[in-house]
């Protein structure tokens, strides 16, 4: 009975199975692991870090998956800085389930929550954005379709910030370079994928 109820479960979840599979092919076939795993390389990390750390800003990271790039702009941010990551945990790379992706996001970001240089808030992108302020440095790294992305780059700019960066520039399987083009044009900063615009 209980093989028959497991085997319903993966008829029922076939969609997130498959996307896990090809997750693991990724990882197999060496992509890299933090291709595979929706991450940002090395030098993407470290050129998105310094851009927040000298706009001088709190940081909003919209899409946090597991908190690890969140976790490396808190280390990077001055004392009394934050980072506040947004994610509705609507994809990951394994296929977790929404509340097992968020258990485990809290997990890896536990310590900076119980500090206060990380809050872990579970919303979308826009409902993030059309009540941020001006003072938040915006990285976005969430929905990566083109009109999805138009939308969030124009609620980031009527918040009034100074700075908007997001990941997946250049990359073809996305619309996040046709969206930056057409709401900022070219950006001021790349790094790997990584773009940067100032207002
Ligand atoms: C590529 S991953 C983010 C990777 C993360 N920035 C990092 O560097 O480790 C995309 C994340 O965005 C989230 N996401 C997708 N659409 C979203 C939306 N409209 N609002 C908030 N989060 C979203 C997904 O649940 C997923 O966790």
């Amino acid at each position: 009975m209980k093989k028959l109820r497991q085997i319903a479960a993966l008829v029922r979840n076939f969609g997130t199975l498959r996307h896990a599979l090809s997750t693991l092919a990724g990882l197999y076939s060496g992509d890299g692991a933090f291709d595979a795993l929706g991450g940002l390389t090395g030098a993407e990390t470290e050129a998105l870090c310094r851009w927040a750390a000298e706009s001088g800003l709190d940081v909003a990271e919209i899409g946090t998956l597991f908190g690890m790039t969140a976790r490396e702009l808190a280390a990077a941010l001055p004392e009394g800085r934050k980072v506040t990551a947004i994610d509705n945990f609507s994809w990951n790379p394994f296929g977790l389930p929404p509340r097992a992706h968020e258990e485990f996001a809290r997990r890896i970001l536990k310590r900076e929550i119980a500090s206060g240089r990380v809050e872990l808030r579970k919303a979308s992108a826009l409902e993030f954005l059309e009540s941020a302020g001006p003072g938040v440095f915006v990285f976005l790294d969430g929905d990566h379709r083109r009109e999805a992305v138009r939308a969030e780059i124009e609620a980031a700019r009527a918040s009034g910030t100074k700075f908007i960066a997001g990941h997946d520039w250049g990359n073809p399987l996305f619309g996040v370079t046709e969206a930056v083009r057409e709401t900022l044009g070219e950006p001021d900063e790349t790094a790997g994928m990584c773009w940067l615009k100032r207002l």
